[in-house]
């Protein structure tokens, strides 16, 4: 029987960063993971260098069904807590786009903070350990698992969400919020490429590889960022972003000259250039390849820019810049950064994690009914909510 005053099961971002808080604070923490590796979602992030946080993060950058949960947690331990400390650490960063923070060098360098800070708090941390059960005991938990049996006072679930089984996701944590008794929201994939259906994939299929700056809007929410045509459907950052605000058919609307005025665009085509064709006129806004596929696939006239009629024109300005599409589903889990939904939050402390009726059992991380967006807010809520689980666990 090992006995420690915290356990926390799962060695990623968010369990890492409670644990060593934890552990700062003299408690004796074991972290227990059933994966090979430590923080294997951190090393994969951010293209093998972790967009570890944003500088602009604040409550309005979570979907949650509550969006006054994250508040607490973030304002306590904020993002420019979280960069302090890279800096103490010496690890060269530089912000992207809108905020976003990456290691110049590597995520390791992050997962090496983590474990350094662990270690600095004398944190035990066992790979390769299932567990197989966990009960409630007059004190606190105990657990069984492929390392023997545990004791605890405080148990801190951070098994994060179900995205990328292949990293280790399961819904461990959700299996044990129901066991204890609290509600899980359903959950589904977000910030996950957008498939579609056989018809718009064969004709969009053709564009695959480029890149343009759009506005995407799905209910009420929009972003303006790249969408990435590829041979499986839509992705790039607007749809990742916009795939959190969609459900299963909602149709999205795309304006794909963010920067421009299409019928401005159509109009002074028509008065300067009346015999240059539909496609001349667009290339000078959309790659070429783009503009033969766009006029085909919605069965647009290439004529001279003056026979079109100006119904035509409204028509053409109207779709580029509100184009209707309705994807057919999402990547799904494979392929989705986050999980969206989980443990509701109305059972849960937002000062402290902890479940609001079961003494000593925090929940952390992506596990919770926060979501972040695409930009390093979904590490950010991971250091937050860990942080504050780790003052008092
Ligand atoms: P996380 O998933 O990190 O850790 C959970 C841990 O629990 C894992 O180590 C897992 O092995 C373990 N575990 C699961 N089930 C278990 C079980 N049954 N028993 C024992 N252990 C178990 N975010 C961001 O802000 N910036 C970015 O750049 C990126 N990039 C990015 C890229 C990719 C490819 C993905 C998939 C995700 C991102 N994200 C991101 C999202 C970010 O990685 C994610 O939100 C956090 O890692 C969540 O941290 P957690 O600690 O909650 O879970």
């Amino acid at each position: 029987m090992i006995k420690r005053d915290v356990i926390v099961i799962g060695a990623g971002a968010a369990g890492l960063f409670c644990a060593a808080q934890a552990g700062a604070r003299g408690r004796s923490v074991e972290v227990l993971d059933h994966a090979k590796k430590v923080g294997r979602k951190i090393l994969m992030s951010g293209g093998g260098r972790c967009n570890f946080t944003n500088m602009y993060a604040g409550p309005e950058n979570f979907l949650s069904q509550n969006p006054h949960f994250c508040k607490s947690a973030l304002s306590r331990y904020t993002q420019w807590d979280f960069i302090g400390l890279v800096a103490e650490y010496g690890i060269a960063y530089h912000e992207k786009t809108l905020g976003q923070l990456f290691c110049d060098d590597s995520a390791k360098e992050i997962v090496d903070l983590l474990l350094n800070e662990c270690n600095k708090a004398d944190v035990t941390i066992t790979t390769r350990c299932d567990i197989l059960s966990v009960e409630k005991t007059e004190s606190g938990y105990s657990l069984t698992t492929s390392n023997g049996e545990y004791e605890c006072e405080s148990l801190v679930i951070a098994t994060g969400g179900l995205s990328m089984p292949k990293l280790g996701a399961t819904p461990f944590g959700y299996k044990i919020a129901q066991q204890f008794g609290l509600n899980v929201l359903p959950t589904r994939a977000a910030l996950v490429p957008f498939t579609l259906h056989d018809k718009d994939k064969d004709t969009l299929a053709e564009l695959s590889g480029i890149a343009v700056d759009v506005y995407a809007s799905c209910n009420d929410t929009t972003f303006k960022e790249a969408m990435l045509f590829t041979h499986r459907g839509l992705s790039g950052p607007a749809m990742l972003q916009i795939s959190s605000y969609w459900e299963a058919g909602d149709c999205l609307s795309i304006n794909m000259l963010p920067n421009d005025d299409a019928t401005a665009l159509l109009q002074t085509a028509r008065t300067e250039t009346p015999d240059a064709l539909l496609a001349t006129c667009l290339n000078k806004v959309f790659p070429k390849r783009m503009v033969q596929s766009l006029i085909e696939y919605h069965s647009w006239r290439n004529v001279p820019v003056k026979q079109l009629t100006h119904g035509e024109c409204d028509a053409i300005a109207d779709t580029l810049e509100n184009w209707q599409i309705k994807p057919n589903g999402t990547e799904g889990y494979r392929t989705a950064e986050v999980t969206i939904g989980g443990v509701d939050t109305n059972d849960l402390s937002s000062k402290t994690m902890m479940a609001k009726n079961v003494e000593g059992l925090y929940f952390i991380g992506e596990v919770v009914d926060v979501t972040g967006w695409l930009g390093g807010f979904n590490f950010q809520w991971a250091w937050s909510s860990g942080w504050a689980a780790g003052q008092v666990v």
